[in-house]
């Protein structure tokens, strides 16, 4: 074993910036359209043959954004997110006109994180200094893959090169970038996942989310799964392709900081990271979910994912909203601790207890005697291997959400 691959003694749990009280708050904006739709993605994606009215999907985001503001009430907003789909499909005038609508509804400070994905495919330096001059100041790229065999295989329209290229352009003009890469896939061996990430670290990202290939119900892979034809890792394989995950993206300084993504200290994504200590966000945009707070209510929200039927909805009532849904305390405390978990700095048990909650003692001691959770300063965090079997390590701590998938 590479001595960059040798197993570090367990790094305690640790909260490399403290949960701030205010878990912040943040817009997503959802574009729905592709180029292509890849065979193993289930996402709220599209494709159009026809040319899109952008205009008119623009104004449809507006008066959305309109609507979501007279919820709210006037609060300051933390992180915009405009995530896809593929959002750098839109024009950087779009881009412009939705952050400056959101500054008029909301408050937008100098600080907040404003973070566009792009596809390689749909990427050209001008449409990157449009975004830049629209105020979006980070930037999240789908590499995917660093091999040209693989991304034909994921149905990707790019190549590794073209890849590579567009990370030199979006480093031209974003200070934060982050990238994509989709591992555990059919055929990879610990060796050649370690020498492409290894490829991928070279370039000195300071954030990287890195996930593991599911097999989504509904999608061309999931038919391909099932008949036989496309093999994904044994359960085996995977955890060790996870651990050498693990391995070289902790030697490299960008340590997981929840299960999927990684960063150097202070590069985390601070819009997801208002998803997972539950803050608010309101989503915007066909098949958008969002999180609000209104009056001494939580609500869920969630607009319709047909593009066009949305965008129609938003010209006649204002507002795409398909369902609205108060959350009891038992929905509250679910998702708290679904999404807390995920996080290494883990979850503040005074607020679980807030909600009503509270450890299910017999599986706190179990999960503690294993080391898969540890219990410090008030807070609850799953350790390293336990986040390898995270959806048990719930279901130890809260049975009531054994059918709930982490
Ligand atoms: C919905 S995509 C949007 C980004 C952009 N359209 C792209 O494809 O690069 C967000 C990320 O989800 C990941 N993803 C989507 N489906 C996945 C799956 N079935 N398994 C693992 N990762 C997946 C991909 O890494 C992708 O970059
Ligand atoms: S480009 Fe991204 S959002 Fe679109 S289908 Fe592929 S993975 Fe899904």
């Amino acid at each position: 074993m590479p001595a960059s691959l040798q197993p570090k003694p367990a790094e305690p749990f640790h909260t490399r910036q403290p949960e701030p009280a205010d878990p912040g708050f943040g817009i997503y904006v959802h574009w729905p359209f592709c180029l292509a739709k890849c065979p193993y993605c289930d996402f709220n994606s599209h494709v159009r043959r026809e040319a899109l009215d952008q205009e008119r999907f623009a104004r449809a985001y507006l008066a959305e954004l309109d609507h979501m503001a007279e919820l709210t009430g006037a609060r300051k907003v933390d992180s915009v997110f405009f995530g896809g789909g593929t959002p750098s499909l839109m024009a950087p005038k779009t881009v412009a006109a939705i952050l400056e609508r959101i500054a008029r509804n909301w408050s937008l400070g100098e600080g907040a994180e404003i973070t566009i994905e792009a596809n390689p495919t749909s990427v050209e330096a001008a449409k990157f200094a449009g975004y830049r001059a629209a105020g979006v100041n980070r930037l999240s790229l789908g590499v995917q893959a660093l091999d040209d065999k693989a991304l034909k295989g994921l149905g990707r329209l790019h190549s590794a090169a073209e890849a590579l290229e567009a990370l030199a352009i979006a480093k031209a003009h974003f200070a934060r970038i982050s990238f994509d890469l989709i591992y555990a896939r059919p055929d990879q061996s610990g060796e050649a996942w370690a020498a492409e990430l290894g490829q991928a670290l070279a370039h000195e990202p300071t954030h990287m989310s890195l996930y593991q290939l599911t097999i989504e119900p509904g999608t061309p892979f999931a038919a391909l799964h099932a008949a036989g034809k496309l093999a994904v890792p044994e359960s085996d394989h995977a955890a060790a392709l996870y651990e050498i995950t693990q391995a070289l993206t902790d030697a490299a300084g960008l340590p997981a900081y929840e299960v999927s993504n990684h960063a150097a200290p202070g590069e985390e994504c601070r819009h997801n990271l208002t998803y997972w200590r539950y803050g608010d966000y309101a989503g915007v945009g066909p098949g958008a979910h969002g999180r609000l707070t209104i009056g001494a209510e939580r609500i869920a929200t969630s607009t319709m994912r047909a593009p066009e039927a949305w965008a129609a909805r938003v010209a006649d009532w204002g507002h795409g909203i398909e369902t609205s849904e108060r959350l009891s305390n038992a929905d509250q405390r679910a998702e708290f601790l679904l999404m807390g978990l995920r996080l290494r700095e883990g979850v503040d048990l005074a607020r679980f207890e807030a909600l009503g909650g509270r450890p299910a003692p017999g599986g706190l001691r179990m999960l503690k005697q294993q080391q898969l959770v540890e219990q410090r300063d008030g807070r609850l965090a799953v350790t390293d291997s336990g986040r390898l079997v995270l959806n048990a390590v719930i279901a130890e701590l809260a049975p009531e959400l054994a059918s709930c998938s982490a």
